[in-house]
């Protein structure tokens, strides 16, 4: 879609964090893939670089069991392993920094890319080294992880030192949903159908929503996890850029500008949830002790070594766009750790029709809804009414249309770090996050936090297996609707 194909030259990429769990489950294993279908050409080098001393070796051996868990066979990994090496550094110590410095400039001529897969607070000390030791040439570019800070003033300053050693067009913030394949669908689905733009505004649309459920609890992510929480780690990036593809208005193409510019519009416009409201529009919870997939799980709290926290991990919430093609229309999200299923999906409920000519022996009439399934199985779904097959009177059904991706294509969706490593080696930012997204991002998210912080309570308890506090059945149904379910 937006960044071709084609081949890219020998490049660079250094990932700090590179011993860390993204790293080794999603970002080596993504790059593994591309070398599998021969897109990283011979002489790119992939480096690693943590704090633990490990050498190349060392290394390597480390990220086997992901590569072949990624389905590779030993030949393909020996041979993707020699491209990948490890140097120690540590962001906040001098040493080692000249010896890497030397090592990145024996490919001057290389596209360099420095991902920075750490704890956002080490990013301000990584840029300056970078920029310290000249590391930012012409063809650089620096990939940040969300979260980008915790609030408005923590992501100011990250992006202000970034800025003082890359230029915005090098700076490259992923949100790997942007990289699902059914979140870049939306855009073909609503610009290259004209079936949907006519009916996509408030006079058509009755709600929509976002859900974004997972099985899995922190484990051992939580000294990161308790510090954000769900509003921090999956609300305000994630699930806005989800809404912002939903909501904006048609861009006039996909330069990468031309699409930000839109999606910034819309989270400009959003409805602030502050101290006035937050009550009465926002749910938060934390899970219980419970069941999943079939095992008894811990709760939150005893995951934690500190035993006592606040930080939600859930949180339901009905965001509103104020403009004119969104007025009125209830965008309800979601996201929670154990909650029953592993699903994200976009539903977009239409208005019910303005009058049936049908009796009440052909059943209730049900508002045609549009899902959008990122996973598991990605794909889309039109549920439409029609007549059941046969004599008997006219009986209504509602049925959809059903597409899965990996069954009408015959094809594995690639994860979406696939595509996104390779937009940033092209230098496509279409698909990342600008400095002033994200912005608008937080400005709207720290009121809601501040408003928790404010209220003193603590999020609801929840039963892990169970699909959250019941107060966020509450939320959607005191407004006389539902949460889809199976993908209805
Ligand atoms: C990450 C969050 O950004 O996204 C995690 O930090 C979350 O907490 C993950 O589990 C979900 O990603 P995906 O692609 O598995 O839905």
């Amino acid at each position: 879609m937006t960044a071709s194909q084609a081949q890219v030259e020998a490049f660079d990429l250094v990932i700090f964090g590179g011993t860390g769990d993204l790293a080794i489950r999603k970002l080596l294993p993504a790059l593994f893939h591309r070398f599998v279908d021969g897109q990283i050409p011979a002489g790119s080098r992939i480096i690693g670089v943590a704090r633990e001393s490990l050498d190349d070796d060392g290394y390597r051996s480390s990220l086997r069991t992901a590569l072949h868990e990624a389905g590779g066979t030993k030949a393909k990994v020996d041979a993707f392993l020699k491209q990948v090496g490890y140097r120690p550094l540590d962001a906040r110590k001098d040493e080692g920094w000249d010896a890497f410095a030397a090592l990145i400039g024996e490919q001057s001529e290389h596209v360099r890319v420095f991902y920075l897969s750490t704890s956002p607070e080490l990013f301000v000390d990584i840029c300056a080294r970078l920029g310290h030791h000249g590391l930012n040439h012409g063809k650089s570019r620096v990939v940040l992880e969300k979260p980008i800070g915790r609030d408005l003033a923590s992501a100011n300053q990250i992006n202000d030192a970034v800025g003082r050693v890359f230029a915005e067009s090098q700076t490259f913030r992923i949100d790997h949903y942007l990289g699902k394949e059914t979140v870049q669908n939306l855009l073909a689905l609503r610009f290259g159908n004209a079936l949907f733009e006519p009916l996509w505004n408030a006079e058509h649309i009755d709600h929509v929503q976002i859900t974004v459920a997972e099985t899995l609890g922190v484990g051992h992510r939580g000294a990161y996890y308790d510090r954000a929480g769900a509003l921090r780690d999956m609300l305000q990036n994630h699930m806005l850029q989800l809404l912002c593809m939903v909501a904006m208005e048609p861009p006039s193409s996909l330069a990468p500008d031309a699409v930000r510019d839109e999606k910034l519009k819309v989270l400009r416009s959003l409805k602030a949830i502050d101290e006035t409201n937050a009550a009465q529009v926002t749910v938060r919870g934390q899970y219980r002790a419970g069941a999943s997939e079939g095992q008894s799980v811990p709760g939150y709290l005893d995951e934690l070594a500190g035993g006592k926290s606040n930080t939600e991990t859930f949180v339901a919430l009905k965001a509103e766009i104020q403009n004119w093609r969104w007025a009125g229309v209830p965008f309800y999200l979601r996201t929670g750790k154990r909650l029953p299923s592993r699903v994200s999906e976009i539903v977009v409920v239409f208005k019910p029709v303005p009058h049936s000519i049908f009796g009440a022996s052909a059943g209730p009439l049900a508002q045609n809804r549009l899902v959008l399934r990122l996973q598991p199985d990605e794909g889309v779904k039109l549920w439409l009414t029609i007549k059941h097959p046969g004599p008997g009177g006219l009986r209504l059904r509602h049925v959809p249309l059903d597409m899965s991706f990996a069954e009408a294509f015959g094809v594995q969706q690639p994860d979406a770090y696939e595509r996104l490593l390779l937009d940033v080696v092209r230098g496509n930012p279409t698909l990342f996050m600008r400095r002033d997204e994200v912005e608008a991002a937080w400005r709207w998210a720290d009121p809601i936090l501040a408003a928790w912080s404010a209220s003193g309570e603590a999020p609801r308890p929840y039963t892990a297996g169970s699909w959250g506090p019941s107060a966020a059945v509450a939320l959607i149904e005191r407004d006389g609707r539902t949460w889809s379910e199976d993908g209805e």
